[in-house]
């Protein structure tokens, strides 16, 4: 008898154990379902959703730091053929201002379309110094742009040179900080101007015809106009939320066309200011950068937390810059193929107007040693000059104030936490369960003693003479 009744108790206890974690398993599941659901429905780029207006004006501030390399052995390096030293100067820190201009919806709301503007505003107490008045020595990049053109013909070259020369026009120059950023009128363009018309104004954020000064040190930007940040086509995610925020087209294009191969030229991902919902760790992100000239991608490097909120930070791997030879996917983006580069360098002339220009993480780093060991001052370091983004996977948009994406955060703990409340409650419950019917069987065995408890389903199978033993469970199930 007493063994049966154990029997009895231990298949209980199993039913009722996976009983109550399967009911936890399929309500987080269907909770979690329904929690992804809703977040795929927040984040997605509709008039009056929540993500809507800060994706069109984003709330966190962003700050733009400008280190310089100042060369400091120019004669040395010009009359000698000496190693150049450079030593940084820096931050000069603006905060950036990103609005999105001239927003609409396109295709039913499938898409949105929207001009990026940029506006900057310098930060003294964040910079070493006033960009005014601190003067660093560089490479003359018209020069060097305009000596390149030439570089086929010897005769018109010196003549360029001597030319220059006489405008006092080296291939370095002395310029402020304001100038190098902003632009300045370049005496060896203005002369070329009346020749072929070309833009006599250089600097290196100098891109749109339409630079507005507010303050002494603060400039808008308008990316609008003639610059390489047209028009952009997002995708709103509407139709699935992996695509929110993927550039469908930039200034009327779908490809570019600076590369030489479709994958070089394909524009992949978001602009880096949107990601979709729920990323994965083994996932690839992709941005489309206009001042790269190309996509890149960042993969999963590890966990962070980023004031008080968990991130997964995702930075771009060495092969994104990788030569063709390490990389053959980057096949494309050597367009001149008796001049590739090595690992570490992007040539970005053929979307600046062929001037020689070339792109690099901070220091060569993930470069090749040449590069480094060319220039005197290099010293690449991961924890000072990686790229990196840190990303929340759950709440993508970056909200307004972080307490608001702590409490999203906390629904989402709850629910993932969800299973094991369940079970918790259900192993109480059968703790409880197990006692009362303890406590019920010793009543009814110190009453009658020959009686014992049985399932129902098993009552005809158990016992021929139906009616000696008392169902319990029937007791409690009314149909019977
Ligand atoms: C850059 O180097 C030059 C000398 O080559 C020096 O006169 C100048 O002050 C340096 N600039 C800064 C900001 O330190
Ligand atoms: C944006 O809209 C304004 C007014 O609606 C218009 O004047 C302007 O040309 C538009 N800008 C662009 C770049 O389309
Ligand atoms: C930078 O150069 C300009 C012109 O050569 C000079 O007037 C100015 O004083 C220099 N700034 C500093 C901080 O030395
Ligand atoms: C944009 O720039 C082009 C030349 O690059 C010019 O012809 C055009 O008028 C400009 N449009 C506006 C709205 O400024």
């Amino acid at each position: 008898m007493t063994r049966r009744s154990c029997t009895l108790y231990a298949v209980g206890v199993i039913c009722g154990t996976l009983l109550v974690v399967g009911i936890g398993l399929v309500v987080s599941q269907v909770c979690r379902t329904f929690i992804h659901n809703r977040l795929k429905k927040e984040i997605v780029l509709v008039e009056g959703s929540r993500v809507f207006e800060s994706w069109k004006s984003p709330p966190p501030p962003v700050y733009m730091e400008y280190f310089f390399f100042n060369v400091t052995n120019v004669n040395e390096f010009l009359e000698k053929g000496a190693k150049p030293v450079v030593k940084q100067i820096g931050p000069y820190t603006y905060r950036e201002y990103r609005t999105k201009d001239n927003v609409s919806m396109v295709e039913n709301g499938e898409k949105v379309s929207a001009y990026n503007t940029k506006s900057f505003v310098f930060l003294r107490e964040k910079s070493v110094g006033d960009p005014a008045v601190d003067n660093i020595t560089t490479v003359n990049i018209p020069a060097w742009a305009v000596m390149n053109e030439l570089k086929g013909s010897f005769f018109k070259a010196s003549m360029v040179g001597m030319w220059m020369t006489s405008l006092g026009s080296g291939l370095f120059t002395t310029r402020t900080v304001d100038e190098l950023l902003w632009g300045y009128p370049d005496p060896l363009l203005e002369r070329i101007a009346s020749l072929k018309a070309v833009e006599t104004v250089f600097g290196l954020m100098y891109k749109a015809r339409t630079a507005l000064q507010i303050s002494s040190h603060s400039f808008v930007l308008d990316f609008k106009n003639g610059s390489n940040s047209g028009e952009f086509v997002y995708h709103t995610g509407e139709q699935n939320y992996m695509d929110y925020g993927h550039v469908e087209t930039w200034k009327g294009q779908r490809k570019l066309d600076f590369w030489t191969s479709n994958q070089s030229n394909s524009i992949n991902g978001s602009d880096g200011s949107a990601f979709h919902p729920l990323l994965d760790k083994n996932e690839r992100i992709y941005i489309f950068t206009p001042d790269l000239c190309r996509s890149i991608h960042m993969e999963f490097e590890k966990d962070v937390e980023v004031k008080g909120i968990p991130a997964y930070r995702f930075t771009p791997p060495r092969s994104v810059l990788a030569s063709k030879e390490e990389n053959p996917a980057n096949a494309g983006f050597c367009v001149t193929p008796k001049e590739c580069l090595g690992t570490g360098l992007l040539k970005v002339s053929p979307c600046r107007k062929g001037a020689p220009v070339v792109a690099s993480f901070p220091h060569f780093y993930l470069g090749e040693e040449k590069y480094v060991a060319a220039i005197e001052g290099m010293s690449p370091k991961r924890e000072h000059h990686q790229t990196y983004l840190d990303l929340n996977p759950t709440v993508v948009i970056d909200d307004a104030s972080a307490a608001r994406v702590h409490k999203l955060l906390l629904i989402v703990t709850l629910v993932s936490n969800f299973p094991l409340l369940i079970v918790g409650l259900g192993a109480i419950m059968l703790a409880i369960f197990m006692i009362l019917l303890y406590r019920a069987h010793k009543q009814k065995t110190s009453n009658e003693e020959d009686t014992s408890y049985s399932p129902v389903s098993d009552k005809e199978k158990e016992d021929p003479q139906n009616g000696t033993y008392i169902g319990l469970t029937a007791k409690s199930e009314p149909q019977e």
